[in-house]
């Protein structure tokens, strides 16, 4: 790609920074579709976030930035404005600058999720998912799952107190959802891991090799490595594996659209 004095910046904020693979993935997604972005990323420590936010105001030429750990949750308080789903989710994950230099709070962590299965023909409303974990990334996926018509959502966790908190959170925001800490059940259209486990090779499944029947839809936002020792024994089994990148990439439309870059 070649900067001019036209290119606009998407900033990718986090500490450290060295790890993200959304600098390179959206730099060249942006190249594809012609659109005249340049993704950097910003390496700043926690206790200087909150001086980056006037640089960010001022800065014309930034049409947003994309926000991760460990400052999703502080830039909460720092931005003028939050998105209905980045309050519900208490984390924001991308900002998009508006010409006036207000900064808006979003989260597509979760509407990423549910888009790239949307969009890989699996139906969402009404299904049965089984979602593994209640970190960072699970809190906004259960949340766009229930926003998107979940049938049921069970939430199962090593520390039980965190999935009963998310499942307590949903309830209160979707009283017409059926969600759950899980238990036993073994039948379920989606299971969807959002735990660390897969990163390493001698981690242990993030679920029951139960639940991986012929026909389930299996999501891991594990992204290194691309293809996890569960989806591994999904395929092996007859159920269809939908690797972490896809989550990434369909975040990536999320946030073009919340940038307003989608009809550039
Ligand atoms: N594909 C994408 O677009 C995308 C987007 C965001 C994140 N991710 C990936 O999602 C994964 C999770 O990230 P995160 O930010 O949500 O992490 P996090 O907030 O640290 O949460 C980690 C989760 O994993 C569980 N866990 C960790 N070690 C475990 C173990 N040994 N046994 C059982 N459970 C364990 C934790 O359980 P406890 O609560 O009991 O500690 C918690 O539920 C990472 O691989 C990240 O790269 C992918």
């Amino acid at each position: 790609m070649t900067i001019t004095g036209n290119t606009s910046i998407y900033a990718h904020i986090g500490f450290p920074i060295h790890h993200t693979r959304a600098a390179a993935l959206f730099n060249g997604l942006f190249e594809d579709l012609g659109i005249d972005v340049a993704v950097v990323p910003f390496e700043i420590e926690p206790d200087q976030l909150s001086a980056t936010i006037p640089a960010f105001r001022a800065w014309r030429n930034l049409v947003g930035v994309g926000v991760t750990i460990p400052h999703k949750e502080t830039m909460l308080s720092l931005v003028d404005e939050l998105t209905p789903m980045a309050k519900l989710c208490g984390a924001t994950n991308v900002i998009r600058r508006d010409p006036d230099g207000r900064l808006i709070g979003g989260q597509c962590d979760g509407t990423g999720l549910v888009r790239s299965l949307t969009g890989a023909g699996h139906q969402v409303s009404g299904a049965k998912v089984l979602l593994s974990g209640a970190g960072g990334t699970a809190r906004p996926v259960a949340f766009a799952l229930a926003d998107a018509g979940v049938g049921r959502l069970e939430i199962a966790n090593r520390t039980r107190e965190k999935a009963e908190g998310i499942v307590a959170e949903i309830r209160a925001a979707y009283p017409d959802r059926d969600v759950r800490v899980h238990e036993d059940a073994d039948e379920f259209d989606i299971v969807v891991n959002t735990t660390s486990l897969g990163m390493n090779s001698d981690d242990p499944l993030p679920v029951e090799a139960k639940v991986l029947r012929p026909g389930v839809v299996v999501a891991d936002a594990v992204m290194a490595p691309p293809e996890t020792a569960l989806l591994k024994l999904a395929a092996s089994r007859g159920a269809i594996p939908h690797p972490g990148i896809l989550m990434l990439r369909s975040q990536f439309e999320v946030i073009l659209d919340f940038l307003g870059l989608t009809s550039k």
